[in-house]
């Protein structure tokens, strides 16, 4: 048996024997440890540190004498003093093996480190960025041998890193000789590699070891917004996130109106592209500022987004989108350069990934759904619905997923609503109705206290209080229905009827005063029948969606329903099933996902086999396509009804007796105390 010490590394589990004299970040590299060197072990990056333990490791039947390493050496005495070192850590590359021991690798010292998401989800992202560091030290210029620089770079690369195939533009070509010499031919380049087979490009070189970082954005591109998730790409930290309002509103509220924005006006998408290409721009610049990084350092995006936003960020006229069969022109993933886009605040040659779309009305947002949650791993049938202006909704489990998209509109999101206003401080948030006394009680955004409790007024502060949001309405129109308010229909009662002065006439309708601040100047708040009307169609389409995707898979029920999006993160899964919004499951089996197509970007953005991943996932789902099935209407129309007209909601009757009220006592669809003084 060999006498060579014996060395085992933790957390992996990992071991083997060793020479004396073998440095650890050598014997890791060996025995495929995940431990990380920018410089090559040259004993300058400090990527490489490890934490040796010493004493009776029974576990692993090992002693590890004090001189299981060889002595602290000057090249980490001068670390040490220059950046300081964690007490009892050694650098992998220059601490060697002179006994048995054991190492343990820090996260931080781990190149696929695992990144927990903060949301509800324990899902983690392992780290295997496209675009990684790598410090070479390239051979001088010699006149007799008379190579290129760059192919000398190449050569180093190769020598020092194993790595072929390697390319450069011409924009990195004309930096490449001042940097190599200001560095003394030491340079460090950022290199991406994308597809397994595709050359390895540089995309910028610095001279000496880049210690500043490298940077990716994870772009959610909605009709509405665009948020953007600043990370980090070696240690997948979010260092800033940052939202704008989509320019492309000017155009038109909804995708459609974009479309056919485009279709009326001559050049019309190509003005909607420099708009959102902008907007894009005016985002990276601060959110780079916001993070104190250099732009040039971001040298990646991500983008996720429905398949209208996609064509227009591409340039790609969405005409097509817009009618029956509605083609996309691709619907693959696109690896792109961000000049092609415009992209001109972050690094000139970073590369660009667009997540696939999974068909003509479900986007690449769908798919980053799809990526973050994983419907296709689950071994209980998920509904996962994606919340906005158009409601992306994926059905699956391990055997098979199904996906479409479904057409809201935009009421979810508050808009369209009477009172309504985006999400922001001063907006009803929460709502509760007294059953009996039928007064409400409610919560706005910037505080925690309730209207009803001591504080109050001081907390809400000279704002006041503003308008309700997507999640206010939700929760007013179902805790109207619960109050017996509002009858299955959906019509609202008189006062006669509801027995609470606070609905007042409005025309032939009636509407419920959740707020009046008028006394102060301040607005009146109200649930119209209108507002009701309109969630009525944005919650039947949700609904709808949901039950074709059933039908297609031949079920009546599902096992857990997932709210995604950041509207799904607030609302109450209570509300949206007394509201009829999602099919009836127990109310524990509805959890929010948060941002999942955000999280999706990120993942795409820190994991370049997950982008191969979801191009595998999208070309195995099953997409139905809601414009076009005759049965989307006659869910639609039974999904009318608070919470549906022919659906039993077992799970919600066990919770929540609803009244029977019935206001339309003409069968008219008008008030029926309305209709008598009218007579
Ligand atoms: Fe760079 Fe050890 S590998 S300091």
């Amino acid at each position: 048996m060999s006498t060579d010490p014996l060395v085992v590394f933790t957390p992996s589990g990992k071991r083997g024997r060793f020479p004396k004299g073998t440095p650890v970040l050598t014997a890791a590299r060996q025995l495929g440890v995940d431990l990380d060197s920018v410089c090559g072990g040259r004993g300058i990056c400090s990527k490489c540190q490890i934490t040796p333990g010493y004493g009776e490791f029974s576990k692993h039947g090992v002693t590890v004498h004090p001189d299981a390493l060889s002595e602290w050496n000057a090249v980490e005495e001068r670390y040490d003093q220059k950046r300081g070192l964690k007490p009892g850590r050694r650098l992998g590359c220059q601490a060697q093996i002179m006994g048995d021991v054991v190492i343990d690798v820090p996260p931080e010292s781990q190149v696929h480190k695992q990144v927990v998401r903060k949301a509800a989800s324990a899902r983690v992202i392992e780290m295997d960025p496209a675009t990684r560091l790598y410090f070479v030290e390239v051979d001088e210029a010699d006149m007799h041998e008379p190579t290129g620089d760059f192919e000398r770079l190449k050569r180093a690369l190769k020598a020092q890193w194993e790595i072929d195939n390697i390319r450069a533009d011409l924009s990195l070509l004309s930096k490449l000789q001042p940097v190599l010499r200001k560095g003394k031919f030491q340079v460090t380049v950022a290199l991406h590699r994308g597809h397994v087979e595709s050359p390895a490009q540089v995309l910028e070189i610095w001279p000496g070891l880049h210690e500043g970082g490298l940077f990716g954005l994870a772009i959610d591109l909605g009709s509405t917004t665009v948020a953007a998730h600043l990370t980090d790409l070696e240690t997948g930290e979010v260092k800033a996130s940052s939202g704008i309002m989509n320019p492309q509103i000017r155009f038109g509220e909804d995708l459609m109106s974009r479309v056919s924005y485009a279709m009326m006006n001559p050049g019309g998408d190509r003005e909607m592209t420099a708009a959102v290409r902008d907007a894009i721009n005016t985002l990276a610049e601060e959110i780079a500022k916001e993070a104190g990084i250099d732009a040039n350092l971001i040298v990646e995006t991500v983008f996720v987004c429905n398949p209208v936003m996609h064509h227009l960020l591409l340039g790609i006229d969405p005409v097509e989108l817009g009618q029956a069969p509605f083609a996309l022109a691709t619907s693959g993933s696109m690896a792109l350069n961000a000049r092609e886009l415009d992209l001109s605040a972050i690094n000139p040659r970073a590369q660009v990934y667009v997540l696939p779309c999974i068909a003509g009305h479900v986007g690449a947002d769908a798919a980053a759904v799809a990526l973050s949650e994983e419907p296709g791993k689950s071994d209980d049938l998920a509904l996962i619905v994606d919340v906005g202006t158009n409601a992306e909704i994926l059905l699956g489990d391990k055997t098979r997923v199904l996906a479409c998209s479904s057409p809201t509109g935009p009421a979810f999101e508050g808009a369209q609503i009477s009172s309504g206003q985006r999400a922001a401080p001063g907006a009803i948030e929460a709502i509760r109705i007294d059953p009996v006394t039928k007064e409400p009680r409610f919560r706005v955004i910037g505080s925690d206290i309730w209207s009803d409790e001591d504080g109050f007024d001081e907390a809400v502060g000279d704002g006041g209080i503003t308008g309700i949001c997507g999640s206010g309405i939700i929760e007013a129109v179902a805790e109207m229905r619960m109050a017996g308010l509002l009858d299955e229909s959906g019509l609202i009662g008189s006062s006669g009827a509801t027995g609470t002065a606070r609905m007042i006439e409005d025309g032939r309708t009636h509407s419920y005063v959740i707020h009046d601040g008028s006394a102060k100047g301040g607005p009146v708040i109200t649930v119209t029948q209108g507002d009701i009307r309109a969630i009525q169609l944005a919650k039947s389409a949700l609904y709808a969606g949901a039950r074709l995707l059933m039908d297609e898979r031949g079920v009546d029920k599902v096992d857990r329903v997932v709210l995604a999006g950041a509207f799904g993160a607030h609302i109450s899964p209570l509300h949206a099933m007394v509201l009829g919004m999602i099919p009836d499951v127990p109310l524990d089996k509805v959890t929010s996902a948060g941002n999942a197509a955000g999280t999706g970007a990120r993942i795409a953005l820190c994991n370049v086999a997950a982008r191969r991943e979801i191009e595998r996932v999208v070309g195995e789902i099953t997409k139905v396509e809601t414009a076009i099935e005759p049965k989307f209407q006659e869910h639609f129309v039974a999904a009318n009804a608070i919470p549906h007209k022919t659906d039993p909601f077992p799970e919600l009757s066990k919770i929540v007796i609803l009244p029977n009220p019935n206001f339309n006592t003409h069968g008219d669809g008008s008030d029926g105390g309305r209709r008598k003084r009218r007579r």
